[in-house]
């Protein structure tokens, strides 16, 4: 059938929309290949002994002594032979032995955080990954769930999810009850340290899923505990669990939320997204509040307001970010993200700042930008450390 040109626009045919999606989909592939070149696959970046060293709080003097002494890895030298640089693993083999007060203790579980806002664009999903790199950085086994069918956090790690995602590689087959536990869907990344749950578009059908089966299994089932559930066993083999949720209360975000130890809601200072992130946690409320009374009551150890994409030029920042300040009080974190300028970090879309190699970090902003998340990921930190802390004084009365 001939397209009618109106008015310099050209009427368009449903089919016309598959196949369009089709030479995109080769499109992004063709992108995807090119800013992985020549590997195909991402690779994680190396480390200075500065950088080493800022993590696990020595000066270059001494980490050049351990690293002689022999106990810990010795790094190797870079492609052209002209500094000393250190592999992912081997940092994290440091940030084991030296940081030891901060890493889960024996009888503790994973810590679980969803990071959460109904709406769209806040740096969820960057908030996500830049989390799992810094935490995992820093020593900790990280699992990272993508829950959002958009598979945002999936593509970040370097996987295409509607060419190499299956729909039983995601949560889905939990959803439908399945599979009971999540390690079936569970895939390393190139990233040491660090699992992946990737998701793909056909997770939306979780969303048809799970009042289904509320509808046919009755009140013995929960759809808002099955991720809960599904994570039991990681919560043993992880130290921190951190789920991506897609910008919608909906009922795979419900699942996260109550899966959750804690959630952080990235937010930037501006007014559409301020208002729309209190009728997110009305909305919370309101369809949480009767599935608890039900159960048992949910407790999370902390919530997070991180302040993103700050854009401090703008004038209305700082009116919105006392609004922000009286409405959630202390949950504002105490620092922000900056907004990074877009062409800065174009090529960096498919990864976050840590992916960046030392010294690339050319912007003032990005670097930063570097600096406010390392104080995130401490904070967060600090956070589990708390929680764990709790836990086993919880174990520890349950024995006497
Ligand atoms: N500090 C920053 N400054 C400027 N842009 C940023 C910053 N952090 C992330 N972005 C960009 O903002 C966009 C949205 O980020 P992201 O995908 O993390 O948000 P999201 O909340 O997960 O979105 P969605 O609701 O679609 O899941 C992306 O293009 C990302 O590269
Ligand atoms: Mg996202």
């Amino acid at each position: 059938m001939t397209n009618i040109v109106v008015e310099g626009r050209e009427q368009v045919e449903l089919a016309d929309i598959g196949s369009q999606a089709e030479r995109a989909k080769k499109i992004l592939a063709r992108v995807r290949k090119a800013m992985l070149a020549p590997n195909a696959t991402k690779e994680a970046p190396r480390f200075s002994p500065a950088q080493l060293g800022s993590l696990v709080n020595l000066d270059t003097r001494q980490v050049d002594y351990r690293a002689k002494k022999g106990e810990l890895p010795g790094g190797g030298l870079n492609a052209a032979g002209t500094r000393r640089e250190f592999q992912l693993p081997e940092v994290r083999q440091w940030a084991r032995e030296l940081r030891k007060l901060r890493l889960r203790p024996e009888n503790a579980e994973a810590i679980t955080i969803a990071v959460a806002n109904f709406k769209g664009g806040v740096t969820k999903t960057t908030t996500a990954v830049t989390l799992a790199q810094g935490l995992s950085i820093r020593g900790h086994k990280v699992l990272v769930i993508d829950c959002d069918p958009q598979g945002s956090l999936t593509t970040l790690f370097g996987i295409l999810p509607d060419a190499e995602v299956e729909a039983q590689h995601t949560i889905l087959p939990l959803c439908l009850g399945e599979e009971e536990s999540i390690e079936y869907a569970i895939r390393p990344t190139y990233w040491d340290g660090i699992d992946l749950v990737p998701a793909t578009s056909v997770l939306f059908s979780a969303e048809f899923a799970l009042p289904g089966r509320q509808r046919d299994e009755g009140p013995s089932f929960q759809f808002w505990n099955v991720l809960h559930y599904g994570i039991e066993q990681a919560r043993q083999d992880y130290d921190v669990i951190i789920i991506d949720t897609p910008p919608a209360l909906s009922y795979v975000t419900i699942n996260a939320m109550m899966a959750s130890d804690g959630v952080i809601t990235p937010l930037p200072p501006n007014a559409l997204d301020f208002a729309s992130s209190v009728q997110f946690w009305d909305l919370f409320y309101d369809l949480t509040k009767e599935l608890v009374s039900r159960g048992k009551t949910k407790k999370f150890e902390f919530i997070d307001v991180l302040l993103a994409k700050v854009d401090a030029s703008d004038i209305a920042t700082s009116v919105v970010r006392e609004w922000i300040s009286a409405a959630y009080g202390a949950k504002v974190l105490p620092f922000e993200i900056p907004k990074t300028s877009t062409a800065a970090s174009a090529s960096a879309e498919f990864g976050s700042v840590y992916d960046m190699k030392p010294g690339s970090a050319g912007s003032k902003t990005i670097k930063r930008a570097l600096d406010a998340y390392d104080q995130f990921v401490e904070t967060v930190e600090s956070q589990m450390v708390g929680a764990w802390l709790r836990q086993v004084v919880a174990v520890e009365e349950a024995q006497a």
